[in-house]
């Protein structure tokens, strides 16, 4: 399967170009654009913007990778990412997790049959004066309890 950016995305991604002084640098928000335009980055999009950028597939799947914020598989339609790092676990993260996999009825990692959530265990999403914290998609939920949760996601449409 080939994959390119729509005519918007390859506007941005042009205006990503003429901003950077170096090619590597513009790879963190290739990576951004490509998860916008796609949904996630799959390999088919590392080898179209290693391309476009001249520079070696591996050197963009490292970045890729290291970074949670990339999604390496296909996500739901809402992507739920709670923060297990230290603040947010002291915090009850753990416990917060437990109770979202038993209202979904997933496991972290994994999507509802539905194709309607992705659960997915994340580091610091900066935020830890705050914590616990999920992010829903692009929007942060602070001080979470179990009822603000269900509050959250029985909102969504
Ligand atoms: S530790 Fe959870 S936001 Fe920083």
């Amino acid at each position: 399967m080939s994959v390119a950016f729509s005519d918007a995305g390859r506007k941005e991604f042009e205006r990503l170009l003429a901003r950077y002084p170096e090619k590597e640098a513009v790879i963190l928000p290739a990576l951004h654009l490509v998860q916008k335009e796609f949904g996630y980055v799959s390999d088919e999009a590392i080898v179209y913007i290693a391309g476009l950028l001249s520079v070696a597939p591996a050197q963009i799947e490292g970045v890729a990778t290291f970074y949670t914020m990339y999604n390496r598989k296909p996500v739901g339609k809402y992507h739920v990412q709670v923060c297990r790092n230290l603040s947010c676990s002291l915090m009850g993260a753990e416990h917060l997790i437990g109770h979202l996999s038993r209202k979904l009825g997933i496991e972290p990692g994994e999507t509802t049959p539905d194709g309607k959530f992705t659960l997915s265990e994340v580091e610091c999403l900066g935020s830890c004066g705050t914590a616990p914290v999920m992010q829903v998609n692009d929007e942060y939920h602070e001080n979470l309890t179990e009822e603000s949760i269900d509050a959250v996601l029985d909102g969504l449409p």
